[in-house]
């Protein structure tokens, strides 16, 4: 087993929320952490920390949407360490949701959800797979959702994409336990970050969303965010949106919206620290180094994080599939 402080971990999504806390969690315990971000702007809140604290972090660019910036972000970490290539841990955590009806959603923004939260996590998978191979071992962690295992109303598209995370994760499982590598899925319920405010949602969406987005926010939590890029959405916190509630325009599932993000929106405000999945992680890939240790030819796991991520992951396991249907259709549009 590698010392932790000799092993070195890269995480995708560093700038904010989950995958910012799982980089200093990392690093504060030793482990050499390249925390890569599509926008180098953002880095001198974690680069700051890391110097005040000492800290073993490396700032790197990458996005995960682009092939040639996953590539050279690869290239640069495996020049970086004079010990030579180790790639220990991979997180793949970058990510955001769109939301709302499937029959409203612009096909150029599902493919920009699934080219993030999928194809972004197939790339780095890509690459880091020849190292830990050569080194007989590593840990991928994907950052999966209770979406991942359970459909919400108003959620398709999201859903869609952490599904395929995970059925991609426990395949991949297989094919790579004979070099020693892991595979953890961890899926948090609602987590207190950016994720929400970051949402984007398709036009006729916009002005539902964005009153119940304010009516269940502190009032410091103003509507600020950029637009998106698509010209026919735009994130919920964007100051760009379209009074058309009423109108013929507005969405013909209005009202499964309003319920759905009724029962979203307020969660948030309790809703447990990014902190509280950072720790998981790093547990989570200690109990995958001790398994491959002992050989017990088991190298996939799954970490529901959250006690609503808990209680929906009972009620998968305990209920049939239309029992399930109905709790959820209970709990979230009734
Ligand atoms: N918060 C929740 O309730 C929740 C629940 C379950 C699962 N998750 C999952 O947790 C992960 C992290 O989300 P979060 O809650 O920490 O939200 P967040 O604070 O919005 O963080 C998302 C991160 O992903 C980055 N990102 C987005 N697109 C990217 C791209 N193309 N290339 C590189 N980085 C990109 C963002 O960068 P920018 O700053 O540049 O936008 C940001 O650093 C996501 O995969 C999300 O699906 C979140």
């Amino acid at each position: 087993m590698v010392a932790k402080e000799r092993r070195v971990a890269v995480v995708t999504g560093s700038s904010t929320g989950i995958g910012f806390e799982t980089c200093l969690l990392f690093a504060r315990s030793g482990i050499r952490t390249y925390a890569t971000m599509r926008n180098l702007v953002k880095a001198d809140i974690i680069k700051n920390i890391a110097e005040k604290e000492k800290l073993p972090l490396m700032v790197i660019q990458m996005d995960v949407d682009k092939d040639d910036s996953v590539v050279r972000a690869f290239k640069e970490i495996c020049n970086d360490d004079k010990r030579g290539i180790t790639i220990d841990i991979l997180v793949n955590n970058a990510g955001f949701g769109l939301f709302g009806a499937l029959e409203d959603q612009p096909i150029d923004d599902i493919k920009k959800q699934f080219e993030t939260n999928l194809f972004g996590a197939i790339r780095t998978i890509q690459q880091v797979l020849p190292v830990m191979r050569n080194q007989r071992r590593g840990t991928i962690v994907n950052i999966s959702s209770l979406a991942g295992y359970v459909g919400f109303p108003a959620s398709s598209v999201y859903n869609s994409t952490k599904f395929a995370l995970e059925g991609l994760s426990e395949s991949l499982s297989y094919e790579i336990e004979p070099y020693g590598i892991s595979v953890v899925l961890i899926e948090p319920g609602v987590i207190n970050t950016n994720f929400v405010k970051n949402i984007i949602m398709p036009d006729n969406t916009l002005s539902i969303s964005s009153y119940l987005f304010s009516s269940s926010s502190p009032p410091s939590e103003s509507l600020t965010m950029a637009a998106a890029s698509s010209s026919s959405s735009a994130t919920i916190g964007s100051a760009k949106y379209s009074d058309n509630s009423k109108s013929n325009r507005e969405s013909k599932y209005a009202n499964v919206i309003e319920k759905f993000l009724s029962h979203y929106y307020p969660a948030m405000r309790n809703a447990p620290d990014p902190k509280e999945v950072a720790k998981v992680i790093l547990e989570s890939i200690e109990a995958s180094v001790v398994s491959s240790r002992q050989g017990t030819n088991n190298n996939f796991f799954k970490y529901p994080v959250g006690e609503d991520a808990k209680l929906y992951a009972d009620a998968k396991r305990k209920m049939s599939d239309s029992e399930l249907h109905s709790f959820i259709a209970k709990r979230i549009l009734s």
